[in-house]
């Protein structure tokens, strides 16, 4: 798909110097949300982009206007809500936060009703318009809105081109780990597997040099656990009823998209934790499931077995295993019954 694309001279944001980069056009659907809007800006400043479409059932235009204004070299189009399809035509990667977000009190599962919709309507239109496009899921409850993806791709779907969005548990790993031991979060790298909801999100913490100084299964090691796999209600009760993370969220996406976009264009050994269709717990049931993956021009080149885990970590994903069943199981019934 991209052979026929002419080539630009630019340096990828992490400093990957390539002086041939692919002309790579991306759309955001849910431009004008929360999420949306900062992810629309942060994409505007990656130069492996050379053209952003940005389409909401409310507000794109304008956002795109806005961004548009940014002096860096890519174009921005907003497109309105009866615009979908044309906001589509000749996208390589789509990005997709659409959907309401949670209100304290809710799970993410409680957005099935709402979203599971939403992103079954937009995956049919990205099928139809850009099948080859590399999908990139926000939208909650991702361990069943991927699934809900793939059901409505059927034959078309192409198990390397479709990945939900779990930097965020990575990114939080990071920081409240940094936050523990007063190592810098940047240089700190935890491998985190399973899915995006509570319980199911397993930080593999044994794996990390800057843990090693925390006892597995002691208290320390159990607080930060759980905080990995609840940050999430920590701003949806800060926020106080007005939505959940929107901004770090934005910083994890383009953090995401930015590893892709190196990976089309060619650099090697981009190794990132993404919720795809995987064979690691096919056997016990599990279809899709989030483990270190490596990127390549294609999307997904290599899923990587877990590694060495500890016993408190197997006790993880243990309890990890059942719910993303149900999860997914959920977003598959879901379209087999629309
Ligand atoms: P938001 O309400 O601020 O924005 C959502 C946007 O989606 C709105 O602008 C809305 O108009 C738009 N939208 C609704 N239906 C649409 C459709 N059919 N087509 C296009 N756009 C449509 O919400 P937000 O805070 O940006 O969160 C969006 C989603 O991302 C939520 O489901 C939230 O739970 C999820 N989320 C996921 C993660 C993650 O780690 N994967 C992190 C944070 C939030
Ligand atoms: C998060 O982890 O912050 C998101 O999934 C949003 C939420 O509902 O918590």
């Amino acid at each position: 798909m991209f052979s026929r694309l002419p080539r630009l001279a630019v340096r990828g944001a992490r400093g990957f110097a390539s002086s041939s980069a692919r002309q790579t056009k991306v759309a955001v659907l849910g431009a004008g949300g929360g999420i949306g809007q900062p992810l629309s800006l942060l994409l505007k400043m990656e130069p492996l982009i050379s053209s952003l479409s940005l389409y909401d059932i409310r507000g794109a235009p304008g956002v795109g206007a806005d961004v548009s204004h940014v002096d860096t070299n890519s174009t921005v189009k907003g497109y309105p809500a009866d615009q979908l399809e044309a906001a589509l035509e000749g996208v390589d990667v789509v990005v997709i936060p659409a959907g309401v977000p949670r209100k304290p009190g809710m799970t993410r599962d409680d957005l099935f009703n709402t979203n599971a919709s939403i992103v079954r309507d937009l995956a049919k239109a990205t099928s139809k318009v850009c099948p080859d496009a590399h999908l990139l899921i926000i939208s909650n409850p991702v361990n069943s809105t991927v699934p809900i993806v793939a059901a409505t791709y059927g034959a078309k779907f192409n198990p390397k081109r479709l990945f939900g969005v779990t930097t965020l548990d990575v990114v939080r790993s990071s920081r409240f780990l940094g936050e523990v031991t007063g190592d810098r979060p940047e240089d700190i790298k935890v491998t985190v597997v399973g899915g995006h909801s509570g319980v199911t999100i397993v930080p593999l913490l044994s794996q990390t040099e800057q843990a090693k100084s925390l006892q597995l299964g002691g208290a320390e090691w159990g607080k930060l656990v759980h905080r990995i796999q609840f940050g999430g209600d920590e701003v949806v009760k800060a926020k106080d009823g007005a939505g959940s993370a929107t901004l770090s969220m934005a910083y994890a996406a383009s953090k995401f998209t930015n590893s892709l976009l190196r990976a089309i264009n060619g650099e090697k050994g981009i190794i990132v934790p993404s919720f795809v269709r995987s064979p690691l717990f096919e056997a016990e049931g599990v279809d899709f499931f989030s483990s270190n993956v490596e990127l390549g021009p294609e999307g997904v080149e290599k899923i990587h077995e877990l590694g060495a885990i500890s016993p408190e970590e197997q006790k993880l994903l243990d309890a990890c295993i059942p719910d993303l069943i149900k999860n997914i199981k959920k977003g598959q019934e879901f379209v087999a019954s629309s």
